[in-house]
């Protein structure tokens, strides 16, 4: 295995869910301290442990990235102790289903608080730290669906339109510092968040598969796969990109 990452710093928010668990083990296979940070802090300690017990290096925080005192001290707490933070994976986010005239004030409200506003309050946090240290690399999870909207998801297909402009924006304004701002675009991916959907609509993942030109839906270590390469070297002159891993498949 490469070592892509050997001594960085990385954040993952929502990193003990489905595709966050997969980005925090491949960063950390990779040579990164991974600060795994959720509002789940019972599955985070699992997967610092799992991580810990391979010769790992991982760390878990018990943080609601919907408050900005508690993004501003998350990022105060990991500047003090390793000095720096080189790469942030913004990936926690919310699906609160619904159409205008059904969804609840509280789910809209919700959904820009953890699917957005997050996003401006860790980079806000984040970023003098990695302009001082000459460049840095943010990853953030949109969706498909903030390009193509689904029907009845109006706060998430919103939200994620709003990551991809801020993603575009920060990027805009951030590439002459050297910090490189990417975000992935997600068709179905097999995790908690998506069995939820399944269930809720009375579909099976296997309904799912067949709607998928490549055969089958995602699996969350081929999108954590695309945001190590976003967030390495590799990746030197990619900025601003809103990269789709979806099998081909169209927005039913
Ligand atoms: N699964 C899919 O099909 C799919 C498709 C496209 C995009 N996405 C996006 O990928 C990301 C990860 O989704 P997932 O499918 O792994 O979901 P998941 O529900 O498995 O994981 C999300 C994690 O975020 C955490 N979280 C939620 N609110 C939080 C908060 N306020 N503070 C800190 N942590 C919080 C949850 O505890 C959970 O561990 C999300 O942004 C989601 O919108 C998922």
């Amino acid at each position: 295995m490469q070592s892509r990452f050997e001594g960085k710093v990385a954040i993952v928010t929502g990193g003990a869910g489905g595709i966050g668990a997969a980005i925090c083990e491949q960063l950390a296979t990779e040579g990164a301290i991974v600060i795994v940070c959720d509002l789940d802090i019972a599955s985070a300690n699992m997967l610092v442990k799992q991580l810990l017990d391979k010769g790992l290096k991982a760390e878990a925080s018990e943080t609601d990235i919907a408050n900005k005192q508690a993004c501003q001290s998350l990022v105060a707490d990991i500047i003090n102790r390793h000095g720096n933070i080189d790469l942030l994976a913004n990936n926690a986010g919310i699906n609160r289903r619904g159409d205008l005239l059904s969804l609840e004030d509280s789910d809209w409200l919700m959904s820009f608080d953890v699917n957005i506003h997050s996003m401006f309050y860790l980079c806000q946090a984040v970023l003098p730290h990695m302009i001082k240290a000459g460049g840095g690399a943010i990853v953030n999870t949109a969706s498909q669906w903030g390009l193509h909207p689904a029907p009845s998801h109006i706060a998430y297909n919103v939200t994620k339109a709003a990551v991809a402009a801020f993603t575009q924006n920060l990027a805009r304004d951030y590439a002459p510092k050297k910090i490189r701002v990417n975000a992935v675009c997600p068709g179905e991916i097999h995790t908690p968040m998506l069995e939820h959907g399944v269930i809720r609509s009375g579909r099976t993942i296997a309904d799912l598969d067949a709607m998928v030109p490549y055969g089958r839906i995602g699996k969350p270590n081929e999108v954590a796969a695309l945001v190590a390469f976003l967030m390495s070297d590799e990746a030197a002159f990619m900025c601003g990109s809103l990269v789709e891993i979806t099998g081909a498949q169209a927005v039913a």
